[in-house]
């Protein structure tokens, strides 16, 4: 397939064709779920958890992200890459966020991920006049567990939903092209995007109005040990191999199917 870039990610959204985003760590899965027809490969700092065994993703580094971003660039022929900006690695200065982002595109990312509100609006737009394509995150943002007091669902009473809306608004004005709303009730997810209709918002526990989803690829293949949230679904348990569970993902998605309003969502 054609090589997937923002043009024709705008295009899909503007159509009304829902996005697929799975995350990969290492150029054999990149592979996999490039061919497999995923539109966006995150290379999420979700392995501090998924490949580097701790316990949330704060511990994951600049360098470690660059390593990660080269062996998924290595293995991808025509997936968009998004490599996430780990903590400690934007919030100094934009300039400091620029310095970051730049080694991420280096070692093969096509846009940069990072977490938080309205006060990553000012290097959301530094980044973005620069050459740099954001992706915001906003809803529960793993990188503020501590603050945040678990991973918990976000905008749950007025003042949460207020303020999540508030946000997005200010990301957008920034220029962010993609947003990921995580953990979050689906009327809130849906209230951002029409609030934002330029915006390719990309939902996990979001619910299925967003222009998007995505999903962590040892969840849905059911390989991570432990209890799941409820809105991963057990794709691997549907098919007969890694293969066809990512591509059985990525025609659900499309189809409007997944995530069921019934079962995954808030
Ligand atoms: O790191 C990650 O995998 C993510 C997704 C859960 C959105 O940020
Ligand atoms: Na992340």
């Amino acid at each position: 397939r054609k090589p997937v870039t923002l043009h024709r990610l705008r295009e899909m959204h503007a159509q009304g064709e829902k996005i697929t985003m799975l995350t990969a760590y290492d150029a054999t899965f990149a592979r996999l779920v490039d061919e497999c027809g995923v539109d966006c490969i995150l290379v999420g700092d979700s392995l501090g958890m998924l490949v580097q065994g701790h316990s949330s993703t704060v511990p994951v580094s600049l360098d470690e992200m660059v390593y990660h971003t080269r062996c998924v660039a290595r293995g991808n022929r025509s997936a968009w890459v998004v490599g996430d900006l780990p903590f400690g690695s934007y919030q100094e200065s934009r300039e400091q966020a620029l310095r970051s982002s730049v080694a991420l595109m280096q070692a093969g990312a096509h846009m940069v991920k990072l977490e938080g509100g309205g006060w990553t609006a000012d290097t959301v737009h530094f980044l973005t006049e620069r050459g740099i394509p954001v992706c915001a995150h906003i809803g529960l943002t793993p990188q503020s567990v501590h603050a945040l007091g678990g991973y918990r669902i976000q905008g749950r009473d007025e003042a949460g939903v207020e303020t999540l809306r508030r946000h997005a608004k200010e990301l957008t004005q920034a220029g962010a092209a993609m947003m990921v709303l995580e953990l979050m009730p689906s009327a809130v997810a849906a209230q951002v995007q029409a609030d934002n209709p330029g915006v390719m918002t990309i939902g996990i526990g979001a619910g299925n109005a967003t222009a998007g989803q995505v999903l962590v690829l040892h969840d849905m293949l059911h390989v991570t040990r432990g209890k799941l949230p409820r809105f991963v679904r057990n794709f691997m348990a549907e098919g007969g191999s890694v293969e066809d569970a990512i591509g059985r993902y990525v025609s659900e998605v499309k189809a409007g199917h997944f995530p069921d309003e019934s079962i995954h969502a808030y």
